[in-house]
């Protein structure tokens, strides 16, 4: 509902969702990950947001602070939101959870001090008055090395004081979060951990790595997209059951990340263009294919037929043209 007034949204603000809501389970269950890993973040989620604030009464008080950190395709920003889902479900007869996902690259400025401005007014103005509306809040900051930017490597940037002062009022924000807004969680993501200031990761209070897949799991990742092209076309159902094949394809999927073994079944899909009419056709020699090919394309065999030659019967319009000039005004 909220994420629709989009232009009600606060600065550097991406989206808001009142959770738990309707279809957001999918996120958490996408992610093949042992059940223990899935406990582990759960576990630390509800200490956060259910026990924030006897918590922070301990000299060592958490912080609040979750980052997800490894290769692309890895399944954390998916991951994330899926926490955020199941941490509100988990919650939901105490009250109802705020998602809030801001917009890393909404910081930075090339005007002198106002990246810090902006993080200040964040951290200090608008995560607080939006928590206060709810009794959970989780805060997702995806590629948040480029919120929290490792200030001894900032030197090489055009405006190396800015970046400090921006770090700095990162840190300064977050520290205030823990200890007057404790059931606020932050839930953070990055590809790239040698980015992110290590002040900032300090106080993270779990540092989950993700790594590649192996290839049990990369079985298991097949398996769950086979199967959800099953329900869409039911006739694939065999396939979805046939354990023996994933194997084998999975072992040609060595070294690849969670985002191209879901994206190869698009590419089994296209490898036949009678399967893309009608996917009902496909077959595991296009999987096979599509996988020996690494989902790309071989740049190889005889010259394609003519346009015409493909779609002889196909009535043609007579020939139109429309142009958009400079003033954004279309003219045929
Ligand atoms: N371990 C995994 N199990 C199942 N799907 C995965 C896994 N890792 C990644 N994916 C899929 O890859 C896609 C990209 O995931 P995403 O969360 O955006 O990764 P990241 O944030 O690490 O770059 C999603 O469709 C996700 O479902
Ligand atoms: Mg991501």
């Amino acid at each position: 509902m909220m994420d629709r007034a989009r232009t009600a949204l606060p600065p550097g603000v991406l989206s808001m969702h009142v959770l738990p809501a309707e279809h957001h389970d999918r996120d958490w269950d996408a992610i093949v990950v042992p059940r223990a890993v899935k406990e582990r973040l759960l576990a630390q989620a509800l200490l956060v947001l259910r026990h924030g604030r006897k918590l922070s009464m301990l000299a060592g008080l958490p912080h609040g602070l979750i980052v997800l950190a490894g290769p692309p395709g890895t399944g954390k920003t998916t991951m994330a939101r899926g926490l955020a889902q199941v941490a509100a479900l988990a919650l939901a007869h105490e009250g109802s959870t705020t998602l809030l996902e801001i917009n890393p690259h909404a910081f930075p400025s090339d005007m002198l001090g106002e990246s810090q401005r902006n993080v200040t007014r964040l951290l200090t103005e608008t995560i607080p008055e939006i928590a206060a509306r709810r009794p959970f809040t989780v805060v997702l900051i995806d590629e948040v090395e480029s919120f929290a930017v490792r200030r001894s490597s900032a030197s090489f940037e055009a405006n190396p004081v800015d970046v400090h002062r921006a770090t700095d009022a990162v840190l300064l924000g977050i520290d205030e979060i823990a200890r007057n807004l404790p059931s606020v969680l932050f839930v953070t993501t990055t590809n790239f951990m040698e980015a992110v200031d290590e002040a900032f990761l300090s106080r993270a209070d779990l540092v989950m790595r993700f790594a590649l897949p192996d290839t049990a799991t990369i079985a298991k990742i097949l398996e769950s997209a086979l199967g959800e092209l099953a329900v869409q076309w039911p006739a694939l159902q065999p396939m979805a059951a046939d354990t023996e094949r994933i194997a084998r394809l999975a072992a040609m999927c060595e070294g690849w990340d969670g985002r191209r073994i879901r994206k190869l079944v698009l590419a089994a899909l296209a490898q036949r263009l009678e399967v893309a009419r009608d996917p009902s056709g496909l077959a595991w020699e296009d999987f096979f294919e599509a996988a020996r090919k690494k989902g790309g394309v071989e740049w190889a065999g005889p010259a394609a037929p003519t346009a015409r030659e493909m779609f002889p019967g196909v009535h043609r319009h007579a020939h139109t043209h429309q142009h958009e000039d400079d003033d954004g005004h279309s003219h045929s």
